[in-house]
């Protein structure tokens, strides 16, 4: 809009004047939208419905990810394929069901077929793996403590039938006893969590090494994730241009995008659940894990920044044509990496107070 302003202005002569014109019009369309439409389709779902369908395409995208999400699980799952998000839920599932305190003699049959099934897809698609070992852990103990029914012998059939040799077999990989808190974790966290900062000057070409970046990926793995199905990955970009051209698509970083050594952009999968409900996972357990893969740069004395990346067409389009990005997965954020430049500034960033934040009932 500022450009035509401009292009007028030259010819009229009249910048300020056209600018504030073009102010006092969108003040009104806004003033507009508030008072009248905004009432109108918070009061009404079809009329929200019509509105969304025919006048207004935020959400387009929204809804595509998850089509195209659920069309790659169910994909997997109902044709006799290896779906490592369905069997690492229905493992997280029997493992649960093994450690509940009050143990129920039979549990999850509604889905177990599916499980042992999944494995055997699992294993004859990815053979040995930490995946696998833990499916296997975890289903021999399940069979060794369930009653044996037609069901569980049936499965249990598929299971020994598979006849998995596991990667690790000095390792088990089912439910263990946790050991206590140090003692002194709250005052090295803090020191870790206060020494984080967003750092948007950096030293040039402080690229982090693979091992910073492998220790990084390494704890942010371990970050919760729902049936812990880590829909996530980090695409690491080191070389320049390349990160200089997708920081430049994210608005928010257009001031310091030629400055940056390394942009890790943190994808997120749809794929890994067919539930509609479960369409902002990806969001949430992609910050997670980006958080821990945050604060895991500093603590090896690498700074970051993350990165908005709001859900713009052309951003996105230009994003898939310089990476290799499934059409399940969409960016959760960018994040900025390298050597803090010496005696660089960073925002004071007040933030909120405990009592506004936290409200014990
Ligand atoms: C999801 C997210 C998106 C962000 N986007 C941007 C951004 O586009 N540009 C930027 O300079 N900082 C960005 N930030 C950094 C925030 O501005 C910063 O975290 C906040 O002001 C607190 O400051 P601190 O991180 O230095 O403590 C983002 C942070 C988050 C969590």
């Amino acid at each position: 809009m500022r450009k035509i302003l401009r292009t007028l202005s030259e010819k009229t002569g009249q910048y300020d004047r056209l600018l504030q014109l073009y102010f006092r019009w969108s003040l009104f369309l806004r003033r507009l939208e508030t008072r009248i439409l905004i009432p109108t389709l918070s009061s009404s779902a079809i009329i929200r419905k019509i509105y969304f369908s025919f006048f207004s395409d935020v959400f387009s995208s929204e809804m595509k990810m998850y089509i195209l999400g659920r069309q790659h699980y169910l994909e997997r799952s109902l044709f006799e394929q290896s779906n490592p998000s369905h069997l690492r839920r229905n493992i997280h599932r029997l493992e649960k069901g093994l450690m509940a305190e009050n143990r129920r003699e039979l549990f999850g049959a509604d889905y177990l077929l599916e499980t042992v099934h999944q494995f055997a897809y699992s294993v004859a698609e990815l053979d040995r793996c930490t995946l696998n070992d833990w499916a296997f852990d975890v289903l021999q103990q399940y069979f060794q403590w369930s009653p044996n029914v037609p069901l569980v012998e049936q499965a249990k059939q598929i299971f020994t039938e598979v006849a998995y040799t596991k990667l690790l077999p000095e390792v088990f990989r089912g439910p263990y006893v946790k050991g206590p808190t140090d003692k002194e974790l709250y005052s090295r966290f803090s020191i870790l969590a206060k020494s984080r900062k967003s750092v948007r000057s950096f030293v040039p070409g402080s690229v982090p090494a693979n091992d910073v970046l492998e220790n990084a990926v390494r704890l942010a793995a371990l970050a919760p994730s729902s049936c812990n199905r880590q829909p996530f990955r980090f695409v690491v970009l080191t070389q320049s241009g390349m990160v200089t051209d997708v920081a430049r698509l994210a608005g928010g970083a257009r001031s310091f995008a030629e400055g940056i050594p390394a942009l890790a952009v943190v994808l997120g999968s749809t794929a890994v659940s067919p539930s509609p409900g479960d369409r902002h996972l990806m969001y949430i357990d992609g910050s997670l894990a980006a958080m821990s893969f945050m604060l895991a740069l500093e603590s090896q004395g690498c700074s970051s920044c993350p990165i908005n990346w709001p859900d713009h067409k052309k951003a996105d389009a230009a994003l898939r044509k310089c990476l290799s990005i499934q059409a399940y997965e969409r960016p959760v954020m960018l994040i900025a990496m390298g050597l803090a430049r010496d005696n660089s500034m960073v925002a004071c960033s007040v933030r909120k107070e405990v009592k506004e934040l936290l409200e014990i009932i």
